[in-house]
């Protein structure tokens, strides 16, 4: 069970896996995620299902590796068993047909949108794709993005590749030019929050996917609290997808920043289990320290 069929290098340290999964690959939903652990003993992280193949019973998940966790998942071999995968977890997307449609995203996040975007145009909405990273080596996925949308807008950071500057910069031109009815926006917590400035005034439905640690990914340790429409909610089990327009980013974002400020788990070095008792975050998160 859970054999990596193949493997492939998308970017500099990014990784897709697809893994043999059948009871997963029948029930998978877009904006749904799996929680992985690649080792008996590892720490679980959550990984968004970027395509599935029920057929072969095939998941496919891309990931970054940016810590110890990911970056074992990323020396396993083709052939190997991946120890544990928990799935689908998280509310699937709601996919409407609703007309002209832009999905933005950036970095890692182009690889949540592309199912949102086949999803979205299978319904028969209009696609527009813009995706912005760095610069050309970081950009994921372009060959794929453009089979999933109409059309499709590119930014680097650097001007490495077509338009020079932030996705961002694009969005609000397309905005201005076209009448769009739905956005749906992942990516860093800077570009979510502007998308959702921007469409609030033109009142345009706008959903977000959130990307808060995760630990358990079953609503009980309470490390993915987000706060909407003035209510603290679990990523894991009410989203990770949410009306952009109800979400704290100022409060999301200070959370986010205080997992990632402290050392043990931003590192991931340690397994959960060999954690000291009375340290690092669980013992930080049930103790209140990001508390609202
Ligand atoms: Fe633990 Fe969501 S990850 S409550």
């Amino acid at each position: 069970m859970f054999e990596i069929l193949n493997k492939q290098l998308v970017a500099d340290n990014v990784k897709r896996l697809d893994i043999y999964a059948p009871n997963i690959s029948q029930k998978v939903r877009p904006g749904q995620f799996v929680s992985i652990a690649p080792e008996e003993g590892d720490e679980r992280i959550p990984l968004s299902v970027v395509d599935s193949d029920p057929q072969k019973g095939t998941i496919s998940i891309i990931f970054q590796e940016v810590g110890q966790t990911t970056g074992k998942l990323g020396t396993l071999p083709i052939n190997e068993c991946i120890f544990s995968i928990l799935g689908p977890l998280g509310v699937p997307s709601q996919i409407e047909r609703r007309g002209n449609v832009i999905c933005i995203a950036t970095g890692i996040g182009i690889a949540k949108v592309l199912p949102i975007c086949r999803a979205l145009r299978e319904a028969g909405n209009k696609v527009i794709g813009i995706i912005g990273a760095r610069s050309k080596k970081d950009l994921l996925l372009e060959p794929q993005m453009r089979l999933s949308c109409d059309k499709i807008h590119i930014a680097t950071e650097d001007g490495s590749h077509e338009q020079k500057g932030l996705a961002t910069d694009i969005f609000e031109k397309v905005l201005a030019d076209k009448k769009i009815h739905f956005v749906y926006a992942v990516g860093s917590v800077d570009m979510m929050k502007m998308v959702c400035a921007l469409t609030r005034k033109s009142r345009i439905k706008t959903v977000v996917q959130l990307n808060p640690i995760m630990v358990d990914c079953m609503g009980m340790c309470g490390s993915c609290r987000v706060k909407v429409a003035g209510e603290m909610v679990f990523a894991c089990t009410d989203g990770p997808e949410f009306d952009g327009h109800k979400v704290d980013f100022e409060n999301f974002k200070k959370r986010k920043k205080a997992i990632e400020e402290c050392d043990e788990c931003h590192n991931q070095k340690l397994p959960l289990r060999s954690r000291k008792k009375g340290s690092g975050i669980l013992t930080k998160l049930f103790s209140g320290f990001l508390k609202e």
